[in-house]
């Protein structure tokens, strides 16, 4: 046997014996869930009901309402009391171990069921709300882990006017408020499995939506109006768990972590409850990671240097390989982009060729809109002042022609290319590889998502084609080295199953346009200076937001010099939640 077989024989028995692929269910509960369900009928892939079936796991999933705390608050100097609730959301939650890690630093475990823990917090103006909306705040950044946490703690004070204060907005609204922890890269077992390997933040959050709806008669609010809300890695979450809704892909996970409202194992496998939900509010979505590197490289490609671009392992960016790969991984994007379909509001097909027209018409409309604002936009020549991280630069503008002057101005033409480079003058692009980073190109740390992917047993898996091809590090369950498969062979075969469900799982562009219960409601912001993923992606799930039937409303934007951030414009935000509520409730 060569040793990139033993190697791979390894990989594939530890897959076996320890994985949730493996979609077991304790015995027991499958034996009860199976004879309860006898003669209940079966649900199809999307037209689950939502009658509860009495499966032991949803009675022990049973909202207990008198077992909260009392947290006092103001908001705008008032105060509030809001009633607290902290609740494992599943019935075979994993335990969280001490080697647990979020952005490279140790995570202090004080509770072990923290990833599977959500906390609800009502305003007393909703106590006896049973139609205000669920604010559901996922808080995966960077795809890490997310031990449950909540700013609604006593004495804490809110403002409901500002635009930064989201909490404040949705306690003013009277809104239930949603903390959810949930499991991402980083996390492990207490034996050390890497326990949040990809789909399981999706999971995790569909099982507390799962709850919320397994108890929505008990509970305060409507958990058929959620909306979902994150930043960034959290707006990758908040867009795949809005575009999935009700998807029987996720039921073998579900069923693994006893998720409320799963009957049944293996074959029998069926859903009692829904998890779709109402409305996604996401900013910066790091959405669609398989193809994520290809639509960066084929962004910014032509503009990379070693001005905006940083070195690998103390090799300069044009001494090293990062060209190449960056040029090869570009190559990928137009044949994804061609192969899924979707058309441009114009009926024209969205292409590499039409795609950054689509993305300079949301920069025009926004820079029009600042204009008609009174925001002073910079003519030709003269200097933008940009912040980025904290510190602030003026940058000539080199891109944006504008037609007139003052509050009337339009915006003659932008030059992309240009207006690229100016997005990366005050801070550099990621170096290449972007997300698939871990392994590659001299790359001497784990970095990007590389370890959001792969088997419990090994701390990352490369999950593009180029990385997984050129994977530099050997034993690490990675790459032809190892598996002696390149990767087309790889992820077509059984091997590969594991890291192509992942990858189909966390990606909304999968479930976008197909008979999964999309959200019909949608706010996605990307700030115009943002580079953490490219304008194109964005302008991708835009369109395929768009191009969903189910969707009745999809309210997209590049804000105005908005750096890679999240909860800058709450008042435009929550007057869309309240209109939109509104619209749907008067619909009704
Ligand atoms: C985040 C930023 C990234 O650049 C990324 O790749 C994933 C997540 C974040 O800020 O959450």
């Amino acid at each position: 046997m060569t040793q990139s077989n033993a190697n791979l024989l390894g990989a594939l028995s530890s897959i076996h014996s320890s994985n949730p692929f493996a979609f077991a269910k304790p015995l027991a509960v499958a034996v009860l869930s199976a004879s309860l369900l006898m003669g209940c009928g079966s649900d199809d892939d999307n037209d689950n009901t939502s009658s509860v079936v009495a499966d032991a796991e949803d009675t022990a999933l049973a909202f207990d309402a008198t077992d909260y705390t009392t947290v006092n608050v103001t908001v705008d100097g008032e105060s509030v009391a809001v009633r607290q609730y902290r609740i494992v959301y599943v019935a075979n939650p994993l335990a969280a171990g001490s080697s647990s890690t979020r952005f490279g630093q140790p995570l202090e475990i004080t509770d072990p069921y923290t990833f599977q823990t959500m906390i609800v917090s009502v305003p007393e103006s909703a106590l006896e709300d049973q139609q205000t909306a669920l604010y559901f705040m996922v808080n995966n950044g960077g795809w890490f882990n997310s031990p449950v946490a909540t700013d609604v703690s006593d004495g804490a004070e809110f403002v409901s006017d500002s635009d930064t204060d989201n909490v404040g907005a949705a306690l003013k609204a009277g809104y239930v408020l949603v903390d959810v922890g949930t499991r991402s890269r980083g996390a492990r077992g207490v034996n050390g499995d890497w326990i949040g390997k990809a789909p399981a933040p999706v999971v995790d959050a569909k099982a507390a939506i799962r709850y919320l709806r397994l108890n929505d008669a008990a509970m305060p609010g409507s958990a058929e109006r959620i909306v979902v809300t994150g930043t960034s890695g959290g707006g990758g979450l908040t867009s795949a768990v809005a575009a999935s809704g009700n998807s029987a892909d996720y039921l073998p996970f579900l069923s693994a972590i006893g998720a409320a409202g799963v009957t049944g194992a293996d074959d029998t496998l069926a859903s009692t409850i829904n998890d779709d939900v109402f409305a996604a509010v996401a900013y910066c979505p790091i959405n669609n990671l398989g193809n994520a590197d290809a639509g960066y490289e084929w962004q910014y490609n032509a503009i990379r240097s070693d001005d905006n671009t940083g070195a690998l392992n103390g090799v300069a960016y044009s001494e090293g390989p990062q060209p190449a790969a960056s040029s090869a991984i570009a190559a990928m994007f137009p044949d994804y982009l061609a192969g899924l379909g979707l058309t441009n509001a114009d009926g024209t097909a969205l292409t590499a060729d039409t795609i950054n027209d689509e993305t300079v018409a949301f920069l025009k409309e926004e820079i029009e809109r600042q204009i008609a604002a009174g925001t002073a936009v910079p003519a030709f020549g003269e200097n933008f002042e940009v912040t980025q991280r904290g510190t602030t630069y003026s940058i000539p503008n080199d891109w944006l022609t504008l037609n007139g002057s003052g509050t009337t101005a339009t915006v003659a033409e932008i030059d992309f290319e240009k207006f690229l480079t100016f997005v990366t003058t005050p801070i550099s692009l990621k170096t290449v590889v972007a997300f698939d980073a871990g392994a590659v190109t001299g790359n001497p740390s784990i970095s990007g998502e590389t370890n959001l992917f792969g088997s419990d047993s090994y701390e990352y898996s490369n999950f593009i084609e180029w990385s997984w091809n050129n994977n530099e590090v050997q034993a690490d369950g990675s790459g032809p080295d190892d598996t002696g498969m390149e990767w087309d062979e790889y992820i077509a075969s059984e091997y590969g199953s594991e890291l192509a469900t992942q990858l189909k799982l966390i990606n909304p562009l999968e479930y976008l346009g197909t008979d999964a219960d999309t959200a019909p409601y949608w706010y996605v912001r990307h700030g115009m200076i943002d580079r953490d993923t490219a304008f194109a992606m964005q302008t991708l799930l835009y369109q395929a937001i768009r191009n969903d039937d189910s969707v009745q409303d999809v309210n997209f934007a590049f804000p105005y010099l908005v750096p890679h951030s999240g909860n800058y414009d709450v008042q435009e935000a929550f007057s869309w939640i309240a209109d939109t509520l509104a619209a749907a409730n008067s619909a009704e």
